[in-house]
């Protein structure tokens, strides 16, 4: 294995590699926020190859969720299912990081009772309450519900906390100038603004002895937000409060979210440039995150020493052994994450819990990478050549049966014709036409010419599925790229879907 993928420290805690999972939201918590077996099952597939592994962002109180059911660590019956959620990733040789999370005025207004609270009364727009100020008194005991959360991590059996100053979440509405317009000492100056965050850093550090990352933002990347500048002298401020580890994102979930949550649109190169930036400026253990798409891009960003550790997210969602194919150590294609946060984020916003839509096993009930082989293996002809056909294709061959898969057209197997740019749409379609190709006998024939009766155990027709017609029919309409995007990847997970569950029953 190369230096770099080598075991790394974070305080004195050794990871065996510099993987770690980023925090994303499943909503695969009870509505009283207690982790599930699906919860943990979810994780412990993805913690297979990685050093750490965060799971979602843990609520530190009552009223401050974002989703409705979001994992929690703020009373004591949350503590027994994450002594499990660790022993399982423990088990598997991955270290743990508790994300210690309030949103302050992006908490969901639907499932607060009582007004929310930011440094200011600034609201963030759209479906966002106006907040209020917080007090002296409101400081205080934020301060001690964070400290009482990162006992409570302790407790439950991770190997670390993390502090989230970034995604325009509660401590990063006091230090942005866009939202902090206190004048007490908790607002003005960078050191004022940055004050609230160092305090709780300190309280942590009284209180627990797991190391403590805390994950910065770079820059908001707006106008008059937190920029870089400031950012990496908050780094230093950061280091010299006792913090073990930085890790560097951009955006902020209220003016900029397509950074903060790494749509494909937005170059997340700005991202490891702040990370590059910021640990010039510091000694410690630096992580950049966002927008890790390929396997080529985490080793190039690890290999020229731009960070020192790097965060995935959104990848490893789409493909569980991505972090493997990051070390080499798993081979084969990666399926692609689509950078679209149509399953990630728009349905677990909605009130649903994560799916994907490159991969239709995230989130469906029967254990995810555990597919049930066929007691009776058959040789089963598939017939068409779009998403659906090639999911199926592939799934009936990896459950033990014979497959052959007919397609009519000369180019065999879909090949997307749209005029804009949904690459990694492409990327996707490569993937399953690669898999398809690698395990399953392929005859270009009109299948209307052959009588397949009798030569087969079973026929699947996986024909005209909506995304083949949806593809042509978007480009010539010519809408907005994002759209395009959302239709396009909402029908292809469609596709896959019913390609997967019907290849489940054969
Ligand atoms: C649905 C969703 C929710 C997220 N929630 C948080 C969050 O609460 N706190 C946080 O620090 N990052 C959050 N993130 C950001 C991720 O941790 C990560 O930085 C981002 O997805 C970019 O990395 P990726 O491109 O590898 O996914 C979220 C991302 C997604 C997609
Ligand atoms: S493919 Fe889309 S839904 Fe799946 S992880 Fe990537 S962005 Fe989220």
């Amino acid at each position: 294995m190369k230096e770099s993928f080598r075991q790394v420290y974070i305080g004195d805690v050794s990871l065996r590699n510099p993987l770690l999972m980023a925090p994303i939201f499943t909503g695969y918590a009870t509505p009283e926020g207690l982790v599930t077996t699906k919860f943990t099952d979810f994780y412990e597939l993805r913690a297979r190859h990685v050093g750490a592994l965060m799971p979602e962002p843990f609520c530190i109180e009552e009223n401050t969720r974002e989703i409705a059911c979001q994992a929690g660590l703020y009373n004591d019956d949350m503590i027994a299912p994450l002594m499990m959620f660790n022993t399982a990733v423990h088990q598997v040789g991955a270290r743990t990081v508790a994300h210690l999370s309030h949103p302050g005025r992006l908490a969901n207004p639907d499932l607060s009772e009582g007004p929310v609270l930011s440094s200011s009364s600034r609201p963030c727009l759209g479906p966002y309450d106006k907040p209020r100020a917080m007090t002296k008194e409101d400081i205080q005991r934020t301060k001690r519900r964070f400290a009482e959360a990162a006992k409570a991590a302790a407790r439950a059996g991770f190997d670390l906390t993390e502090l989230e100053f970034g995604h325009g979440h509660l401590v990063a509405q006091f230090l942005s100038p866009l939202v902090n317009d206190r004048d007490d000492g908790y607002g003005g100056t960078l050191e004022k603004r940055a004050r609230f965050g160092l305090e709780i850093l300190e309280a942590l550090r009284q209180e627990v002895t797991l190391p403590v990352m805390v994950r910065l933002c770079g820059d908001e990347m707006v106008p008059g937000g937190l920029g870089l500048e400031d950012a990496v002298q908050l780094s230093v401020m950061v280091e010299e409060a006792g913090a073990a580890a930085l890790n560097v994102s951009v955006g902020s979930g209220c003016e900029t979210p397509d950074w903060c949550y790494g749509h494909e649109s937005v170059d997340m190169e700005r991202s490891w440039e702040a990370a590059e930036r910021m640990k010039k400026a510091v000694k410690l253990p630096v992580v950049a995150a966002g927008g890790v798409r390929s396997p080529a891009v985490a080793r190039n960003l690890l290999l020229s020493g731009r960070a020192d550790l790097l965060a995935v997210g959104k990848a490893l969602i789409a493909d569980p052994d991505f972090a493997g194919r990051i070390l080499g150590t798993v081979r084969g294609r990666y399926r692609p994450c689509l950078g679209c946060l149509e399953g990630c984020l728009n349905l677990v916003r909605q009130g649903g819990s994560l799916e994907c839509m490159s991969n239709p096993q995230v989130g469906l009930n029967h254990r995810e990478g555990t597919l049930p082989k066929t007691k009776s293996p058959k040789d089963v002809a598939v017939v068409g050549g779009g998403p659906m056909a090639m999911e199926a294709a592939i799934t009936l061959h990896q459950r033990g049966h014979e497959v052959t898969l007919f397609n009519a057209e000369d180019a065999y197997l879909m090949t997307y014709d749209g005029k804009d740019e949904p690459e990694l749409v492409r990327d996707l379609l490569e993937f399953l036409k690669a898999e398809t190709r690698r395990k399953v006998r392929v005859v270009v024939s009109d299948v209307a010419l052959l009588n397949l009766h009798g030569k087969f155990e079973a026929v699947l027709l996986a024909t005209g599925d909506e995304f083949e017609s949806l593809a042509g029919k978007l480009s010539a309409e010519s809408k907005s790229r994002a759209e395009v995007l959302s239709r396009l990847t909402r029908s292809l997970h469609k596709a896959v879907t019913a390609g997967y569950k019907a290849a489940l029953k054969i």
